[in-house]
């Protein structure tokens, strides 16, 4: 018998899941393409390993499981799993081909349309990958200012220049680890004491989960200006999200560069850097940003559809009402449970539930937290990724879930046993810092 999304007696079987990652074993290196995606973010022993199926905010795991999910593909899914008008775009363009000799039409129109609601979208380049565009944009930033170094806040992709800031360095030469640090969130004085005259850009997500204070993306625009630097914003996640034309609009913060990749398309790979045409001009000719799969069709195909659901549904707005209620309704059950150490935070759209150490280990919480969750038919990985299908129905039903689980972690944390509850092994930390690391020294004054 499979799970459905109910009160299940049994945690889900996944044998079929077991058996595939048996074979991926000294076959797939990390097993994973994703990390998101991967073993290390889910209990062993108890989570399903492998998707085969979605439609709308449910999914399927390879042994028949159904789950509400709330990871929505780590982003891209913002309308729902094979979507009917996205999925119709893409069947339509299917037929006449998917990749062309000579450059298609599309690259025109979606240009056009991510112009129409992009502030900062005076020229528009496609690529495939988030860190495809964030590492053009760097690229972009230093040969307009002739300047080598970057400033960064956030999480930004696998390429050199970013993850050279983190302890996964290996393989990057010393001299590309010493152009790149870090500055910290909400914390002007951070950017300042770290730029110099050789600071060429500043790239953050304009928001991660802490809300944004004291107009601190204004201020960080400020000290751009002054300094000569350009001003890039990742806007992976909150692009398509917060509001149609992403944080920028949301803000009214206006970037030099921006970057776009996930819910564009629904699920497709494509990526888009839009920004100041005189800066962008620099892609004529001097800065080399051409990749073979760039203007794939049936991606191009789906981000016209998808857009156009976002815009005329005000989606932003739809995941913000719906984003919320999870929010709230979770910390009111916290609260009336008297377990005020987790809470949910973060903008509507895109939540995080945290674990306060004083009340034991985070990751063992976070764990068991997970583990009921899916025994009551929720993929869950502390986080509310919301999609334009997240409905009533799926909200309701996840509120009761944790009316149930979270007095299970309440008893375990009180029995000082939370390990003990943990029927496989814990999740490992999300590879995500944002602040305090390879921050620079602060400047002698
Ligand atoms: C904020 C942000 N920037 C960049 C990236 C890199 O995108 P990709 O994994 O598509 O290369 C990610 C990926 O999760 C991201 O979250």
């Amino acid at each position: 018998m499979h799970n459905g999304i109910k009160f299940n007696k049994n945690f889900p079987d996944i044998t079929e899941s077991n058996k595939l990652f048996e074979r991926s074993k000294g076959l797939i290196p990390a097993y994973t393409q994703t990390l998101a995606k991967g073993p290390t973010q889910w209990v062993k022993g108890i989570a399903p390993k492998y998707l085969i199926k979605g439609k709308g905010s449910h999914v399927w795991d390879a042994d028949g499981n159904e789950y509400i999910d709330y990871n929505m593909g780590i982003g891209p899914i913002v309308l729902g799993y094979c979507y009917d008008k996205v999925d119709e775009a893409i069947r339509n363009q299917l037929k006449d081909g998917i990749t062309f000799s000579l450059m298609h039409p599309l690259e025109v129109e979606l240009s056009e349309k991510i112009s129409s609601i992009v502030p900062n979208a005076e020229s528009v380049r496609f690529s495939k990958t988030g860190c495809d565009v964030t590492t053009a944009a760097v690229r972009l930033a230093r040969a307009f200012t002739k300047r080598e170094k970057v400033l960064c806040c956030g999480y930004h992709g696998w390429h050199d220049w970013y993850i050279s800031v983190t302890d996964r360095n290996a393989g990057i030469p010393e001299v590309i680890k010493d152009l790149t640090h870090t500055f910290n969130y909400n914390d002007i004085e951070s950017l300042i004491q770290s730029m110099d005259t050789d600071t060429a850009c500043v790239i953050l997500e304009p928001f991660v989960f802490e809300e944004e204070k004291n107009n601190f993306l204004k201020e960080v625009q400020e000290v751009c200006k002054k300094n000569g630097t350009l001003l890039i914003f990742d806007e992976m996640w909150t692009g398509f999200r917060i509001a149609v034309g992403g944080a920028q609009q949301y803000f009214g913060v206006i970037p030099d560069l921006a970057c776009y990749s996930k819910a564009i398309a629904n699920g497709m790979p494509l990526s888009v850097i839009t920004g100041r045409e005189d800066v962008m001009r620099l892609f004529d000719r001097d800065v080399f940003f051409f990749t073979t799969f760039g203007g794939e069709a049936l991606s191009m195909a789906a981000a016209m559809a998808t857009i156009e659901e976002i815009k005329i549904n005000n989606v932003p707005g739809y995941l913000s009402v719906q984003g919320e209620k999870l929010k709230e309704g979770y910390n009111r059950i916290a609260v009336e449970l008297g377990i005020g150490f987790t809470k949910c935070s973060g903008y509507n759209c895109r939540t995080i539930i945290t674990f306060d150490a004083a009340a034991g280990n985070p990751l063992e919480m976070k764990s068991l937290v997970q583990q009921e969750m899916i025994k009551h038919g929720i993929l869950w990985g502390g986080f509310h990724n919301m999609c334009y299908s997240h409905s009533d129905g799926d909200i309701e039903y996840t509120l009761k879930a944790y009316e149930d689980v979270l007095p299970v972690l309440k008893k375990a944390v009180e029995e000082n046993a939370v390990i003990k509850y943990l029927k496989g092994e814990a999740v490992e930390p999300v590879f995500r810092k944002t602040s305090n690391f390879n921050l620079k020294p602060k400047k002698v004054s």
